[in-house]
C-alpha cells in the first residue's frame, strides 16, 4: 500500500487541481457549499458561474441562514436540483454560525448523505474518511473489475485504499484521477498510478461498473402564457418538483395562440412544451409581473426558455 500511496502523492503533486478555490479554503461552509454544488454539476459550471457569486451574496453560514429562501433560489437559478438549495438553506438555519464536525452530526442534517458527510469530514476537518462519488466509484470498479457493487462493498474497498497519513491529498487525487485519467471514455492508463494493480487494464476491458441502459421518457405539456397590459402572469410553484420557483402553469386544454415549443432534458425525462399566448384583461394583485420584476425572481431553466420565446415573439 505504501508504494501506491507514494505514487498517488507524486501524481497529485504534479497533476492535481490544487488551484480549485474550495481546495484553498479552510472554511467548512465554503467546502460544504462546493460539495453540494458539485453533486450533480460539473466543476467548470460551478467554477465559472455559481460558486463565487453565491459566496459573494452569502459569505457566511449565518448570512445564508438570515436570507430568504427566494434569495437563495435566485442565486441557484439555472443550476438545477433546487432541493439542494433548499436543504443548504435549512442546514444553515439549523447550524449557523458553524457546521458540526462529526460525521454522524453532519449525516443527520437535511441533504447531507454519506458521501457528502465523508467529503466534508475529509476536506474541511482533515479526518480519515474515504470520499466516494461517481469518479471514485469508477476507479474502484475498474481496479477490482466490479460490475455493480453495493455501496457497502465499495466503501470497504475505498477504506482499504485510503492513505491514512494523508487523507486530504489522497481523496482529492482520487477525484482528479477519476475526472482526468480514469475517464469513462478513452482512459489514459499509461499515466495512471493504479496501472499495475488494475484488473480492468489487465483484462483490457474498461466497462466497469456496468452501465444500466435507461430509457428516458418523453413528457409533453401545454403552457399558456397570460399577458395583461405588458405584464406576465406567473405562479410560485408548490408541488415537490421545482418547489418555490416562479413559472408558468401547465394546462390540459390550452387556449390562445400557439407561439412555439421549447424542450429540456431532465435526468429522468425529456420535456417538450407547447407554448400558447393569451391576452387577459385583468389580473389579481401580485399575480402579474413586469420584465424588471421578473429579473428578480428565480425561474427554472424551462420557464426561462419560455420567457425567451415570448420576448422574441412580442
Ligand atoms: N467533486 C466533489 N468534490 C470535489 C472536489 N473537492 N474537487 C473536485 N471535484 C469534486
Amino acid at each position: 500500500m505504501q508504494d501506491i500511496h507514494q505514487k498517488l502523492h507524486k501524481w497529485y503533486s504534479i497533476n492535481g487541481r490544487k488551484e480549485l478555490p474550495w481546495r484553498n479554503s479552510e472554511d467548512p461552509y465554503h467546502i460544504y457549499l462546493s460539495e453540494i454544488m458539485l453533486q450533480q454539476t460539473q466543476v467548470k459550471t460551478v467554477l465559472e458561474r455559481y460558486y463565487f457569486p453565491f459566496l459573494k451574496k452569502f459569505p457566511t453560514l449565518k448570512s445564508l441562514a438570515n436570507a430568504s429562501l427566494d434569495e437563495v433560489l435566485k442565486s441557484w437559478e439555472g443550476l438545477g436540483y433546487y432541493t439542494r438549495a433548499k436543504n443548504l438553506h435549512k442546514c444553515a438555519q439549523l447550524t449557523a454560525p458553524k457546521l458540526p464536525k462529526s460525521y454522524e452530526s453532519l449525516l443527520a442534517l437535511p441533504g447531507i448523505g454519506k458521501n457528502t458527510a465523508s467529503a466534508i469530514c475529509a476536506f474541511a476537518y482533515k479526518q480519515k474518511r474515504a470520499v466516494m462519488e461517481a469518479n471514485v466509484r469508477r476507479i474502484l470498479c475498474r481496479i477490482h473489475a466490479l460490475d455493480d457493487p453495493s455501496s457497502d462493498l465499495l466503501i470497504e474497498y475505498a477504506e482499504a485504499l485510503l492513505d491514512e497519513e494523508n487523507p486530504y491529498d489522497y481523496n482529492q487525487a482520487m477525484m482528479d484521477i477519476g475526472s482526468m485519467v480514469c475517464t469513462v471514455k478513452n482512459p489514459q492508463c499509461e499515466i495512471c498510478p493504479f496501472l499495475s494493480m488494475c484488473q480492468a487494464h489487465e483484462l483490457a476491458c474498461y466497462d466497469f461498473p456496468l452501465k444500466k441502459k435507461k430509457s428516458i421518457p418523453l413528457k409533453h405539456e401545454n403552457i399558456v402564457v397570460e399577458l395583461c397590459e405588458g405584464r406576465v402572469k406567473l405562479i410560485q410553484r408548490e408541488g415537490r418538483f421545482l418547489h418555490g420557483l416562479w413559472g408558468f402553469s401547465a394546462s390540459e386544454n390550452p387556449r390562445g395562440t400557439k407561439i412555439g415549443e421549447v424542450r429540456h432534458q431532465y435526468t429522468h425525462f425529456k420535456l417538450e412544451v407547447s407554448v400558447y399566448l393569451k391576452s387577459v384583461s385583468a389580473h389579481k394583485e401580485g399575480e402579474a409581473f413586469s420584465k424588471d420584476e421578473i429579473e428578480t425572481l428565480a425561474l427554472s431553466t424551462v420557464d426561462k426558455k419560455i420567457l425567451k420565446l415570448l420576448t422574441s415573439h412580442l
